[in-house]
Parts: C-alpha cells; sequence; structure tokens
C-alpha cells in the first residue's frame, strides 16, 4: 500500500504553480497562455499523457453546413492558417515541446482531421516519436456537405504515440480493460460493427446538449471520446496535459477519473467554463 505522504506527492501539482495559474483544484491546474511558451517552463519527464487537439487552421473565410444551413467555418483567431509551412513549423514546435515534457513511459494523443492530421504524423516522425496507433474516429452525425463534390466528411484521426522509439516499450496501456469492453474480443482501432450499444467503441457521436450546458466551443470534444483515451493510457494519480485546453473536455474525464490535470489555453474564457465544467461533475 502506498504510503500517504507519497499519495499526497502524487496528488501535488505545486511545481506549476510559478506559471498563470487562473483555476485551481486539488487535482487541476489551468494556466492562461501561449503553449509554447508556458510547457518551456514545465519540469522534463513530468506528465504521463498528453491529449492535444491543436488548431485546424481550417477558419479562413470559408463555409461549412451545420443543420442544413450555410455557416462560416470561423472557429477563431487562434484557427487561421498562416500557410502550410507556418503551420508546420507551429505543430513541430508544440509537439516537440510535449515530447520534453512526457516522461519516457508516457504517450501522446493527437487528433486532426485531414486538413492538419499529415502535417501532424510527419512532425511526429521527424521528431523521433514512435506511433503506436492511428484511431479513426467515426462521426455518425456528421454534417452533409453541401458542394455534393465529395464524400462527407465523417471521421477524425487520433495519433497515438510514445516520446521515443525503443526496443522496449515502457507505456501504459490498459489491454484488459479495453478487451472487457469490447465484450472479451480485442479493441481495434476503428469501430466495430456492433450496433448494441456496449461493443460500438469508436462509435462515438459529437457531444450532445447536455455536454454544452455549461457553456460552447466551436471544435468541444465529446466526453466519451477522451474517456475512452484516458481509462486505456493512464491511470490513477497519473499527470494528464492538454496544451490546448478549450472547454476542456480532457480535464473533466481525467479529474474525474481520479488522474491529475493541467490544461493550457489562450483564450482565458475557455478555461473558465473548464472549471465551470469541473465544478459540475464534482457537485
Ligand atoms: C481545437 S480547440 C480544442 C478543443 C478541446 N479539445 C475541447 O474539447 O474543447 C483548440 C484550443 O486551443 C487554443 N489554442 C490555440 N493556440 C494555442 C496556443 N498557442 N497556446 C494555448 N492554447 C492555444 C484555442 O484557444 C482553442 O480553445
Amino acid at each position: 500500500m502506498q504510503s500517504r505522504s507519497r499519495l499526497e506527492q502524487r496528488d501535488s501539482l505545486a511545481f506549476v504553480d510559478s506559471l498563470p495559474v487562473r483555476h485551481e483544484g486539488d487535482r487541476f491546474r489551468l494556466l492562461s497562455g501561449d503553449s509554447l511558451e508556458l510547457l518551456e517552463r514545465m519540469p522534463a519527464a513530468s506528465v504521463d499523457l498528453v491529449f492535444a487537439d491543436p488548431p485546424y487552421n481550417l477558419s479562413n473565410g470559408g463555409t461549412t453546413c451545420q443543420a442544413g444551413r450555410r455557416v462560416s467555418v470561423n472557429k477563431g483567431a487562434w484557427d487561421a492558417s498562416l500557410g502550410l509551412a507556418e503551420d508546420h513549423g507551429f505543430h513541430r514546435r508544440w509537439l516537440a515541446a510535449c515530447r520534453r515534457v512526457l516522461k519516457p513511459s508516457g504517450t501522446i494523443w493527437v487528433s486532426g482531421t485531414q486538413h492538419v492530421i499529415f502535417s501532424l504524423g510527419f512532425a511526429m516522425q521527424e521528431l523521433g516519436y514512435h506511433l503506436l496507433n492511428t484511431v479513426t474516429w467515426f462521426k455518425p452525425n456528421a454534417s452533409p456537405n453541401l458542394a455534393c463534390r465529395f464524400f462527407t466528411h465523417s471521421t477524425e484521426l487520433v495519433i497515438w504515440a510514445a516520446p521515443a522509439r525503443g526496443k522496449q516499450l515502457l507505456h501504459t496501456f490498459n489491454y484488459p480493460q479495453m478487451k472487457a469492453q469490447n465484450g472479451g474480443k480485442q479493441m481495434r482501432d476503428m469501430w466495430p460493427l456492433s450496433d448494441d450499444g456496449g461493443g460500438v467503441l469508436w462509435d462515438l457521436a459529437a457531444p450532445g446538449k447536455r455536454e454544452k450546458a455549461l457553456g460552447r466551443h466551436p471544435t468541444q470534444k465529446p466526453i466519451a471520446l477522451l474517456d475512452r483515451i484516458i481509462a486505456a493510457s493512464s491511470n490513477p494519480g497519473d499527470l494528464v496535459l492538454d496544451p490546448f485546453n478549450g472547454s476542456g473536455t480532457t480535464g473533466v474525464v481525467a479529474v474525474g477519473r481520479g488522474r491529475r490535470y493541467v490544461g493550457i489555453d489562450l483564450d482565458p474564457t475557455y478555461l473558465d467554463l473548464t472549471e465551470r465544467r469541473i465544478a459540475a461533475t464534482r457537485a
């Protein structure tokens, strides 16, 4: 059994308290600022799990379809493209910063659509990450496309990787738990065809109204997606980091599952939303 002081040490997040903390709790800190700068100020090899949902670089004046209507795709200044080379440079920089703070036994999950995922995957290969899986997240309720010139986009990819290539795999993978959740069969990196609810594993709808009751974020991830990721690749007490916190879905699940959490976002109003969401899960 772990001693009390060891448990307290594992629960402590004091090492980020010199950074601009906007909200804090016994198991979480929400940091306000630019990830590139703040990650540099965190200790090396301190994080067990990173989930990152970076800018899609998609908000460049285009339109999309929502609830049958043509709407602007602009999600915010943070999502504008600076051109292919500059966008790739940005992804390389934050991925390198995450690699530095990851423990050798840690892993990172990086989500994106076709607009950004190839740059992300290439940057990860350039930096020496060990790619473990590319999970396909299928969105059964995806919006139809208005142009009718190509297939309807209904998937998002999530790359899972360890910080370094090595003969020995050091990372956490709660294989038995995942297999049990999949009715005793190995869990795959794609949705199974079962439609009985319990067996539909990566077949996760976009977040419903209930998850947006406390406020909205234009690219909010569903709780179910983060729940699977955090359950699969971390243990209670582990430190989970999200450098693009947004509405804080990662934090809500991490804290709810007994992990510690550090989230970073440029926009403090999203950190305020996160704090409300975490508080609501604990009420
Ligand atoms: C795609 S959204 C993340 C959404 C999140 N996964 C959720 O479930 O709500 C990206 C977020 O990253 C933030 N962001 C963009 N660039 C950033 C940077 N350099 N440092 C910190 N946050 C940044 C944006 O403000 C935005 O909230």
